[in-house]
């Protein structure tokens, strides 16, 4: 039996893992030696954040949360099994399982013990006979507050999902499921980078209300279709390594006094949300998404150990933003995640006066402030066709 792996997931995804195991037996999935699964998979961006984990169980967020997909920030993934297939009886103790990645080009000297528990735990079927390969890069700062690890982990999981030829033995339905569960086990926002339209943006990822036997649900949303043009850019003020990775922060949500009165706020918000995305309601929009992010980081920079992005530079940037926004009417909302950067939300006709910020914002804290403009909306994309054609696209984003 091998060791460390992931149990607690749902029993749907329990049956998934037993429909492989007999598409193995059948002869209907086989993989050899150097076969190649592709995948590229966005960023998203939290508008209503989840923070902090339910103890004694994996991976289930306490609270619901809502994000919007950034196509333009991606991470491409390729996995290369390595091992054999046939004959099965034959191969119990020949290839030691042992994954390797590459992360931007360079090897990563220990595998994060998370994500090898997780490849293992989807190649279960398999995980006597082959191991992987793992080549993935981002087209943006890494572990920084853009959420590398949604977009690494969707990316790898979808990769995975080519490598066994899910999409010739699932139906949609049943992809989507294996995709966000999967994903979920890995990093848990990247639940929110499975969903391959281009179509959908906004995506919903529901905590269960049963916190001991219940599992999350994750959803795309319907909007009104004006939010179909909303654009989306960073200011990276930041753009070193995060101290603390998110995956560790939430143990440490508990410890904020603030933690329990956010939780129990979360559900009306979403309420809220769901219906100023009806409705395109883009004030209640902007009111929601910045007093949760306020929220959140207020929870962070409360708790202990303090986590607090909130830098001197940050709160200047957010002041002096929400007020050249309000003097000049722009319709753009600012987000902040576990990291400095900010995040701008905005229509379309407004990116001549966020330029006009940028250029003011540097001379104020007089430093070189890269402003990176996404420029794509594309969604998951499985295979090594749509790989390919992503991958070659160089104004996924524009650096101004
Ligand atoms: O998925 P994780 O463990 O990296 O946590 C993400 C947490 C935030 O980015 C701060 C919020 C969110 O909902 O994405």
């Amino acid at each position: 039996m091998l060791q460390g792996l992931i149990k607690d997931f749902p029993i749907e995804l329990k049956n998934l893992q037993e429909k492989i195991l007999i598409l193995k037996r059948e002869g209907k999935i086989n993989i050899q030696n150097g076969d190649i699964g592709y995948a590229s998979a966005p960023s998203n961006i939290a508008l209503l954040k989840y923070w902090g984990k339910v103890e004694k169980r994996v991976q289930i967020p306490v609270n619901s949360s809502i994000s919007y997909t950034l196509g333009g920030f991606r991470s491409f993934t390729k996995v290369t099994a390595l091992g054999r297939f046939f004959p099965t009886e034959q191969v119990q103790t020949i290839n030691p399982f042992s994954n390797k990645l590459f992360l931007n080009g360079n090897l990563d000297n220990e595998i994060p013990a998370k994500m090898d528990s997780l490849i293992k735990s989807i190649l279960y079927p398999f995980a006597q006979e082959i191991s992987l390969k793992i080549e993935s890069k981002n087209n943006f700062p890494t572990a920084c507050g853009i959420a590398s690890s949604a977009s690494g982990y969707a990316a790898l999981v979808a990769a995975i999902a080519d490598l066994l030829q899910l999409r010739n033995h699932f139906s949609d339905a049943e992809l989507i499921l294996w995709l966000t569960e999967w994903a979920r086990l890995g990093s848990g926002s990247a639940t929110r980078s499975c969903f391959v339209s281009s179509e959908v943006s906004f995506i919903k990822w529901e905590s269960p209300l049963d916190y001991e036997n219940g599992y999350p649900v994750t959803s795309a949303l319907k909007s009104h279709t004006d939010w179909g043009q909303l654009q989306h850019c960073i200011f990276i003020l930041d753009s070193n390594k995060k101290e603390i990775l998110s995956s560790d922060g939430h143990k440490f949500a508990d410890t904020s006094p603030l933690q329990s009165i956010r939780v129990a706020g979360i559900p009306l918000r979403i309420e809220m949300m769901e219906k100023a995305l009806n409705e395109f309601d883009f004030l209640m929009m902007q009111m929601l998404v910045e007093e949760d992010a306020y929220s959140m980081h207020a929870v962070m920079c409360s708790g202990t150990p303090k986590v607090c992005y909130l830098t001197a530079d940050v709160v200047k940037f957010i002041s002096l933003f929400v007020k050249f926004r309000n003097q000049n009417k722009i319709k753009a909302i600012w987000t902040l995640d576990a990291g400095s950067n900010i995040h701008i939300l905005f229509m379309p006709n407004e990116l001549q006066r966020i330029k006009e910020f940028h250029k003011k914002i540097e001379d104020i804290l007089n430093s070189k402030i890269s402003l990176l403009v996404n420029q794509s909306k594309e969604g998951l994309v499985i295979g090594r066709d749509d790989y390919e054609k992503i991958a070659s696209q160089n104004l996924l984003l524009k650096n101004l």
